[in-house]
């Protein structure tokens, strides 16, 4: 079976290993998307599994130079789409086309309609709009003029842990907030820091990566409401991923200025059952200017909110004093605040691009 896995921008390389780590075989890596082909528990385990993956889709078909509509529908005609959907399951089709011919999303849509309409009986509910139902994602891709029909299997998008749930200004991707935890190569013996902590995110991911819970071993996916997999190869998995939980003790210390935020992020860790396992304090960062701490710090400082371009440059200017006075700190800052650029020496640090939903930021490191 082939699987084609989708990531926020520029982690590519990490959803890569992720998959790598579960012994597959990757098939081609492309913006955003890593094909790769495997068994069937893969579906399962991937979906449990992966930090960085956005969702993971089932390969249903795919065609190098598909130029016209007609090509188009014969492709789709090949689908046994009764292979895979249950009777009552609504269906939505989202298509997305880059550098192609066929690029209209309405037409698109129809030749779909039509070519499955053909190869389902059950035609009348299609598309049907039943609010109790959660509806099954096929997504056409064309890319190049080379077709992908892929079909959903995890559900709502994976970077959407369960135990975010109140919406605020700022948050980080989880995902994301994962991602930075391995892109810092944090050893996990060694302490770790985030001074500007929010809700706590990149605490929580760090931790869920140290003890190697897996990030969805509680939620629900599309795969679950699909002809499939059956339910006892899907909860083998489940069961496997919650054995292989580490008991270690770590030292991770997460603090915000605003005692609200404090708060939240510790009920979000609650929420994700590691409540009291981090140090969640109330500080102001500058407190860290004159303290000697040591190993890894990844943060995520304010870039915008409410404050006046000047006291983010004197911001600014105090985070890379921490990082000048700690030799033993390696220093991690992501932010979209690109002025950043002109209060340091250049020389000092290392940037990797990355996106925080569609906002452009880096990720500084000291070297
Ligand atoms: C961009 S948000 C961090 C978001 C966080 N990564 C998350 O996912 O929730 C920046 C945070 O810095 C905090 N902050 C602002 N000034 C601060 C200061 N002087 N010391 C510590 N925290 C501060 C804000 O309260 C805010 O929660």
């Amino acid at each position: 079976m082939k699987f084609v896995l989708s990531t926020i921008a520029w982690v590519e390389s990490i959803a890569k290993k992720e998959i790598e780590r579960q012994w597959w075989v990757i098939e081609e890596v492309v913006d955003r998307l890593i094909t790769f082909s495997g068994w069937i528990e893969l579906m399962p385990r991937v979906n449990l599994w992966s930090r960085v993956g956005n969702k993971l889709y089932l390969l249903l078909a795919e065609k190098e130079k598909v130029m016209d509509f007609d090509s188009l529908f014969d492709l789709i005609s090949t689908i046994n789409w009764k292979k895979y959907f249950k009777k009552d399951y609504p269906i939505i089709v989202n298509t997305s086309s880059t550098r192609s011919e066929l690029f209209s999303a309405r037409t698109i849509q129809s030749i779909w309609k039509k070519a499955i309409v053909k190869s389902l009986v059950w035609e009348n509910k299609i598309a049907k709009e039943d609010e109790n139902l959660e509806k099954m994602e096929i997504l056409i891709l064309i890319i190049d003029n080379k077709v992908r029909i892929l079909l959903n299997t995890s559900g709502n998008a994976l970077h959407m842990r369960w135990y975010r749930t109140q919406a605020w200004e700022a948050p980080i991707k989880e995902s994301l907030a994962a991602a930075l935890v391995l892109l810092s190569d944090w050893r996990f013996k060694e302490s770790f820091y985030d001074p500007f902590c929010g809700s706590g995110t990149i605490a929580i991911e760090a931790l869920m990566i140290a003890k190697n819970i897996a990030p969805w071993i509680k939620r629900a996916f599309a795969y679950e409401k699909l002809w499939l997999i059956d339910w006892e190869t899907a909860e083998i998995e489940r069961k496997m991923a919650r054995t292989k939980t580490y008991d270690g003790e770590y030292r991770i210390y997460a603090s915000d200025i605003d005692p609200e935020m404090v708060e939240l992020a510790k009920e979000n860790a609650a929420r994700a059952w590691i409540a009291g396992q981090i140090n969640f304090e109330v500080k102001d960062f500058k407190e860290y200017i004159w303290k000697e701490i040591s190993w890894t710090l990844v943060s995520n400082p304010p870039y915008w909110e409410r404050l006046k371009d000047e006291n983010l440059k004197s911001m600014y200017n105090s985070i890379d004093k921490i990082f000048r006075t700690n030799s033993n700190l390696w220093w991690w800052v992501i932010s979209s605040f690109m002025e950043f650029d002109n209060l340091i020496k250049a020389d000092d640090y290392k940037k990797r691009k990355l996106y925080n939903g569609w906002e452009k930021c880096y990720f500084w490191k000291r070297k």
